[in-house]
């Protein structure tokens, strides 16, 4: 249940940032309810003396106001553009260790910090395991408000039925950058990489959830405790 889920979620959080994270480190953190336990486990670390000197980069303004307002001294790429380790959560994880992400909204800054990374650790409960992208998750996909319903349209033409993702009140959401959220439902995506390189070049789509060949490290948590694996 919901609780469980909660507890595989800080088990591989904890276990990630103990593995990964060290002094004088420039980390990234991801956004999400899985990589807010990592916030947590660091600010927790460095109350306890250990960490120290570490400077994070958030991946959203969520992630920014957690780590704030646990002390946690933060950074931004301007200031430091190549990041050590980034530890960010997953909506769905491939075999290959390929990911669908966005489901928090944040995917556009998640991967501009998971690409200056020169490590990228998914946190996940086993629930995210997936046999192919596309099976539990539908796809994110952040577009400009110019122009939006052409790009429904083109993902449509593309095999998705689109949705538009909107707030608890009901309106657009609008991502950190202003933008919306089309949540395409492919079914099971074959060829990740044609589509990723599709709607790469459409302008007006600034960013999708497909994570291609970034991730170096999964933590996976489940019943039998936590796997981790590299690519
Ligand atoms: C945020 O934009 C997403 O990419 C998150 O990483 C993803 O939604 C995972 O969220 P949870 O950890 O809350 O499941």
């Amino acid at each position: 249940d919901a609780n469980d889920t909660a507890r595989l979620k800080r088990e591989a959080a904890t276990w990630a940032v103990d593995a990964f994270f060290r002094s004088s480190m420039v980390v990234g953190l991801g956004t999400g309810s899985t990589a807010a336990f990592a916030v947590q486990r660091l600010a927790e670390s460095r109350a306890q003396g250990r960490l120290v000197d570490v400077r994070a980069v958030p991946t959203s303004r969520e992630t920014e106001a957690l780590a704030r307002g646990l002390g946690v001294p933060l950074t931004t790429l301007d200031e430091d553009p190549v990041v050590d380790v980034t530890v960010d959560g997953a909506d769905e994880v491939a075999p290959d260790l390929s990911l669908i992400k966005g489901g928090g909204g944040a995917l556009l800054r998640e991967k501009i910090v998971a690409q200056a990374s020169r490590r990228l650790v998914i946190i996940v409960d086993a629930g995210k395991l997936s046999p192919r992208l596309g099976t539990r998750w539908p796809l994110p996909v952040e577009v400009l408000p110019f122009g939006w319903r052409s790009q429904s349209l083109f993902l449509e033409s593309l095999g998705a039925s689109v949705a538009v993702r909107r707030d608890e009140r009901g309106e657009p959401f609008l991502t950190d950058q202003g933008n919306l959220v089309l949540d395409c439902d492919f079914g099971p995506i074959d060829h990740p990489e044609e589509l990723a390189a599709r709607l790469g070049s459409r302008a007006g789509v600034v960013g999708h959830g497909l994570f291609l060949g970034l991730t170096t490290d999964l933590v996976v948590a489940g019943s039998n405790g936590v796997e981790h694996r590299t690519r």
